[in-house]
This record gives C-alpha cells, sequence and structure tokens, in this order.
C-alpha cells in the first residue's frame, strides 16, 4: 500500500512539474494576481495603491533612496519593493551625486526621428538592463503625447507629431524595457501638450479627434508594449482632470481592455473619489494635498463610499502588471554597469537621429581636405545638451551651467553630457588644424571664420520639464549664425534643440544638421556624421514652421513666466486651452491651412540620393502599396520611405513606413501595409469605430507633401 501511494505521490508530481503547477498554484498572471489579493489584508491593500515621493519623506523606511517613487512590498507574499526611476531616456539620476552612472540615450524626438522601432526596442532594452543593475522595478517612461504645441518643454521627451510613428516607436521602447523583467509607464494620459499651467490647465477638445490622434497614438503604443501601467496627467481634459476622467480611464480599460494600473502622475491626485473614476494608485504623495489613497481612501471604505471590489480591482491590476512583467518571479539585484557597451547602443541611436537638413554643394561629408577648420558655439568643447526635468541623465563627467531665469526653481541646471563634439571632430579631422571659438563675440568669431576653410556652428536651445520654449534661438544665436556664415559661406551648422526651431538664417550656410539632443555618445555620433563615416539618414518625426502663425495657436495659452505651481489656488488661475485643430496635428494642419513649413514632417537628406517608381495600390482589406526604391547615387545609405493615405475630403495621414539600405546601384521592391486603424474614423456619436471605406489617394514619397508616387486604393 505505501509503495503504491508513493507511485501515486510521485505521479501526482510529475504532472504538476509538467504542467508547471497547473493544478496546485495559478499560473496566468490573472490567477496569480487574483490569488495574492485573496491574501492580503485590507491595510496591505490599501499598502499597495498609495506611493511615496522619497525626496519629501518624513522618516523614511529602510529601502527607500532618493529616486522618483517608493512602495513598500508585501514579503510575505514575495510582492517586492515597487522602486519606481524616471527613464525616458535612460535611468534619470538628476537627485543623486555625479558619481552615479547611467548611460542617456538621445532624446525622444531623437528616437523617433530614426524611424525604426528597432532601434528605440534596442534603446528600451538597455535602459532596462541599467535598471535592473541599479535596483529599479517601474520605470517611468514611455511619454507618448503628441507634439502639438512645438514649443511645449517636454517635447524632447516625446516621440513627434504622428499618432503611428509615435506609438510604433512607444512601443517598441516599452517592450525593449519590459524585456528585462521590470514594468514601464506609458504616460501622460492624455494631452499633457504643454508645460505652461500643467496643474491648472483644461485641454478642451472634440472626442472623436482626441480619439484619431493622441488617444491612437496610446492605443497603437500599449497594443505593442504592453506596458503594465499608464501614468495619467497633470491637467484636465474636456473639464476633467485626467487622473479622475471617467470617460477617458473608459476608454482605457473598457473599449481598449487594458489590464494593467493607472498610476497618477505625481501630484495629480485631487481626491479619494478618483479611485471610483478608475485611478488605481497615488503616486508621490508627498505631492498631493494629503495622502488620498492611504486614510481618506481607508474611511471612504468604511463608509461604503467606495466599495471594497474597487479597491481589490486596483490592486489586482497593479499585481497583475506585475506579475504580467515577471517582477515577482525575477526580484531586481544591484550591480555592475557596462556603460561601454551600453553607450554602443546609444551612439547608434543618435546616429541614426541625426536629421540632414540641407547640403549645398554637397558640402558635406566633409572633405578631409580642409586644413583649417573653425568650430564655434554651443559648448561643443564641453559636450552635448541634454533636456532638464525628472528625466535628465546625468552621466558621469557631466558639466552643469545655471539655468535661465524662466527655468523651474526645482530643475537641476543646464546639463551637458560629456561627449565633446570638439574632440570628436579632431579626432577625425586627419591632420587638420581644429580651432575652437565659443561665439561670444560675433564680430570677432565671423573674422576668424573668414580666415577658416569651414567653419562649423553649434547652435543649442535648452528645454526643460515645467517650462515651455520660444522657438527662436536663445541667446542671439540667429545673430551669431548669420554672422558667421556671412562671412565665410562654407558654413555647417550642427543644431542641439529639444524640437522644432526657427531658422531665419537658413539660406545663409551650406548645410544644417538637427542633432537633437544626441545623448552619452552624441559628440561621437556627430563627428561621424559630419565626416561620412555615417551617412544620415533621420527624419523629422515634427514639422519645422517658418514662423508661429503657422501654429493653430500663434500665441501659448496660459502665462509662460508665472511659476509653476501644485496648488491651483496658488500659481497661475485656471484656463482653457482649444485644441480646435483636433485631429489635425502638425502635417495635417499645414496640409489643411495649405500652408508650406520650413521643414515638413519626415523631411532629411542623404549623402546619396533616392528615386521612387512603379507605384502599384491595392485595396481589399486594407491599401497595399508596393513600390521600388533605388539608390541612385554613389554612397550606400539609408532611406525611409513613407505612404500617406487621405479619404475624401480628409487630409493625409502617414499609413506605414520602413527603412531601407541601400548599396549604390541596388534598388528594392517594398510593399506597405496601411495599418488600418489609422484609416478609420471614430464617430463620436456613435462612441464607436468606423472601419475605413471609400477611395483614397495614395501618395508615396521621402516626407509628407512630398508626394514622389501617387496612386488610389478603394476599400470595399
Ligand atoms: C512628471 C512625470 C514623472 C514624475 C516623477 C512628474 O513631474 O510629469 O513624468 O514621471 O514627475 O518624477
Amino acid at each position: 500500500m505505501p509503495r503504491t501511494r508513493h507511485a501515486v505521490s510521485l505521479a501526482a508530481l510529475a504532472v504538476a512539474l509538467t504542467t508547471g503547477h497547473a493544478a496546485a498554484a495559478p499560473t496566468t498572471p490573472e490567477a496569480r494576481a487574483a490569488a495574492l489579493v485573496a491574501r492580503m489584508t485590507t491595510d496591505e491593500k490599501i499598502a499597495l495603491v498609495h506611493g511615496h515621493f522619497p525626496m519629501f519623506t518624513k522618516g523614511k523606511p529602510a529601502g527607500m533612496t532618493l529616486h522618483a517613487g517608493y512602495i513598500p512590498g508585501i514579503p510575505r507574499l514575495g510582492i517586492p519593493d515597487l522602486q519606481e526611476s524616471d527613464a525616458s531616456l535612460g535611468v534619470a539620476n538628476a537627485g543623486r551625486g555625479p558619481t552615479d552612472d547611467a548611460t542617456s540615450l538621445p532624446s525622444g524626438l531623437a528616437l523617433a526621428a530614426t524611424f525604426d522601432p528597432e532601434i528605440a526596442y534596442a534603446g528600451g532594452a538597455m535602459i532596462g538592463k541599467e535598471a535592473r543593475q541599479k535596483g529599479y522595478n517601474i520605470l517611468l517612461a514611455g511619454g507618448v503625447n503628441l507634439v502639438r504645441e512645438p514649443r511645449n518643454g517636454r517635447n524632447f521627451e516625446y516621440l513627434g507629431e504622428d499618432p503611428l510613428l509615435a506609438g510604433t516607436q512607444a512601443g517598441a521602447s516599452i517592450k525593449g524595457i519590459q524585456s528585462n523583467h521590470i514594468v514601464s509607464t506609458i504616460k501622460h494620459y492624455a494631452l499633457n501638450a504643454q508645460e505652461t499651467g500643467r496643474h491648472v490647465a483644461n485641454a478642451v477638445i472634440d472626442p472623436a479627434a482626441l480619439q484619431e490622434s493622441d488617444l491612437l497614438a496610446f492605443h497603437i503604443a500599449i497594443e505593442a508594449g504592453r506596458p503594465g501601467s499608464v501614468m495619467c496627467a497633470y491637467n484636465k481634459v474636456n473639464g476633467l482632470y485626467a487622473c479622475e476622467n471617467g470617460p477617458l480611464f473608459d476608454i482605457l480599460k473598457k473599449d481598449w481592455g487594458y489590464k494593467g494600473w493607472v498610476m497618477s502622475d505625481w501630484g495629480a491626485v485631487h481626491s479619494a473619489e478618483a479611485a471610483l473614476t478608475g485611478l488605481d494608485q497615488e503616486s508621490g504623495q508627498e505631492l498631493d494635498k494629503q495622502a488620498y489613497f492611504d486614510a481618506p481612501l481607508k474611511a471612504d471604505l468604511a463608509s461604503g463610499k467606495i466599495p471594497m471590489a474597487k479597491l481589490d480591482e486596483m490592486v489586482t491590476r497593479i499585481v497583475y502588471g506585475l506579475a504580467a512583467n515577471g517582477v515577482l518571479d525575477h526580484p531586481v539585484a544591484a550591480g555592475g554597469l557596462d556603460t561601454a557597451a551600453e553607450g554602443v547602443v546609444a551612439q547608434r541611436a543618435a546616429e541614426s537621429a541625426i536629421v540632414l537638413l540641407k547640403n549645398t554643394g554637397d558640402v558635406l561629408p566633409l572633405a578631409k581636405s580642409a586644413r583649417n577648420i573653425l568650430v564655434v558655439g554651443g559648448h561643443a568643447d564641453i559636450g552635448v545638451l541634454s533636456g532638464g526635468g525628472s528625466s535628465q541623465v546625468v552621466p558621469v563627467g557631466s558639466t552643469k551651467f545655471k539655468p535661465p531665469s524662466w527655468a523651474p526653481s526645482w530643475g537641476g541646471g543646464m546639463i551637458y553630457q560629456p561627449s565633446s563634439p570638439l574632440a570628436a571632430i579632431r579626432a577625425l579631422a586627419g591632420g587638420a588644424t581644429v580651432t575652437y571659438d565659443a561665439g561670444t563675440d560675433p564680430a570677432a568669431t565671423a573674422a576668424a571664420a573668414a580666415k577658416a576653410d569651414l567653419v562649423i556652428v553649434f547652435a543649442a536651445q535648452w528645454a526643460t520639464e515645467g517650462s515651455d520654449v520660444s522657438l527662436t534661438l536663445p541667446d542671439g544665436q540667429d545673430a551669431l549664425i548669420t554672422a558667421v556664415a556671412t562671412a565665410n559661406p562654407k558654413t555647417v551648422v550642427v543644431l542641439e534643440t529639444g524640437g522644432p526651431v526657427l531658422t531665419p538664417w537658413i539660406d545663409k550656410p551650406a548645410a544644417v544638421l538637427e542633432a537633437w539632443y544626441p545623448g552619452s555618445r552624441g559628440g561621437e555620433a556627430i563627428a561621424r556624421v559630419l565626416f561620412g563615416e555615417v551617412n544620415p539618414s533621420g527624419r523629422l518625426p515634427v514639422s519645422f514652421p517658418t514662423s508661429e502663425a503657422q501654429l493653430p495657436r500663434p500665441k501659448l495659452d496660459g502665462d509662460p513666466t508665472a511659476p509653476e505651481s501644485l496648488d491651483p489656488t496658488k500659481g497661475q488661475p485656471p484656463f482653457d486651452v482649444h485644441y480646435t485643430e483636433g485631429a489635425e496635428v502638425g502635417y495635417r494642419w499645414y496640409e489643411k491651412t495649405a500652408a508650406k513649413p520650413q521643414f515638413s514632417f519626415g523631411y532629411g537628406l542623404s549623402y546619396t540620393r533616392f528615386s521612387y517608381s512603379g507605384l502599384k495600390v491595392s485595396g481589399g482589406k486594407t491599401l497595399r502599396a508596393t513600390f521600388t526604391v533605388t539608390n541612385s547615387g554613389k554612397r550606400a545609405g539609408i532611406e525611409t520611405p513613407q505612404v500617406y493615405a487621405a479619404g475624401e475630403g480628409r487630409t493625409l495621414r502617414l499609413v506605414g513606413f520602413t527603412r531601407v539600405a541601400l548599396k549604390p546601384g541596388e534598388r528594392r521592391t517594398i510593399t506597405i501595409e496601411a495599418d488600418p486603424r489609422v484609416l478609420a474614423t471614430f464617430d463620436g456619436a456613435a462612441h464607436r469605430w468606423r472601419p475605413a471605406k471609400g477611395r483614397y489617394a495614395v501618395t508615396v514619397g521621402p516626407a509628407a507633401g512630398q508626394a514622389v508616387l501617387t496612386g488610389a486604393g478603394v476599400l470595399p
């Protein structure tokens, strides 16, 4: 008998092992979350739905270090402490010492400019790896707010003006982060389109237009990246705070079936009742008026105002997000970084992101025969500029400058990351003499420029969270560029900007590169593009206007000079921003208003030439465009063909894109299928999507509004 019993139990064990204990322990993230929540006390549940901002936490518990967020775990149930770090462009470390190494990717707009989800994935995977090694399991990454407002101080964290491009890149980056068994957020849900008055602004928009623009970007990214958490924004949307916005949360959770949790932005919660609308977790409670999801929530549960089932749902969503991403099974453990290897990822991204805006007479790539090169301005002797705020990454060896007076008081200064373009140019310039001139005396610099064989002017625009920017380059840099390029027409301008800027001097220099904030290895990336070791292939993810008058709102709403305040009774009074352009954001707006931007969305030159031929468009389930791209120049290069479609009476939409590497003379026939979500229309009255139908004009080319091939397709 005992032998039989033993045999039976072994057989049961074998079944359990091969099925992963299917019978005994829940295996799906849903079942694991439900089982864990069933074992929690009410206090344990409440502890999971509100988190700290460690910098302001009094009596810090053990395990809390100075980063963005901390929520104690439940060790008896195997739920680790939630250690949250900002990570839009790298593991942010503004609050810690300069010895805290971290690798900085180029800015979000730069990642978008690669038009390459594989590069976005690699960048995310790199950040996630560093985060694990630094002991973080939740990254506050995934900024996907559309660039509706080119002056938005946080555009550098975002991914451009088009929902398909932004959603695709955000999804890939989030997937890369989460491949490290940690959670990434996606943020800021939704319409945090300007920093001016971000705590008091009410974004007013037609709900259907919102679906076809900003929400579409979120939806595409959530489907592709499956982020464990969504961060709601500070601002109001159509009268309701984004963090207590039932209609927005219903779209996310009911219409899209999102199963993870919604965390608030830091200081974005205004009541415990926000839980009833769909907010699952209060973050950085020290920044709210009170810790609403602590005692007030407990009181509401006791009085029955908030049902216990609601709390269970909130906690289940949190634990689901952790379980689905391996946070419960793969505890993070701090360990040594390999910043050299990680720098390679950052450099590749920067090299793929730099956009060649102008190249008259093929002045670029630089001939190694130039004997006497003058490098001007932009602190090119020190490093490359980066954007300020919570996403700030401060690699070892960075230099801090005093920020301008309009910067928020809590900011950490203007950080130049330690990758000197000047040093990198010298390294590649052969035996040429490379001289540096800070550009502080334009007349003297112009005199020096006149004597040089070639001049490279670095022009920088700093942007930061908490403020918006002017589109005019600061500190007289327009005049400097004009003076230098007038003195020496063989002038190359390298822009390091947070987003689009005005270029009133555009006719003067021979060449212009947009290098964005190029990250930890930005100097090397810029030099390699200048000397042709890398053929530029970046494309603009945002239109560059000729002037502010071309924008839907020529003047920014609110008072950009008012200091930021989390308290709506202090700071500037509440105001509305009317997004009357609706879904006609960016290039769609230019088409609608028949205006010509300075540089179009999708635009970017190469050191080689490409030609397009043989477009065939077919309809059916979706539009399909087949065409051939040929490298008709003399160098290997990468082209980014873009397919746009316009339904009757509607503006262009980017419906697909790809990157194709071609050797000289090589051609490739490409088929791009339109993403049906971009072609569909949202019926606001019926609150549902109407699939694309009818005749669509299809254009193929290297930028919006640059239709090299045209065709049409019908969807029945
Ligand atoms: C920002 C978020 C950030 C959070 C935590 C907020 O001010 O808007 O993007 O994740 O702070 O640092």
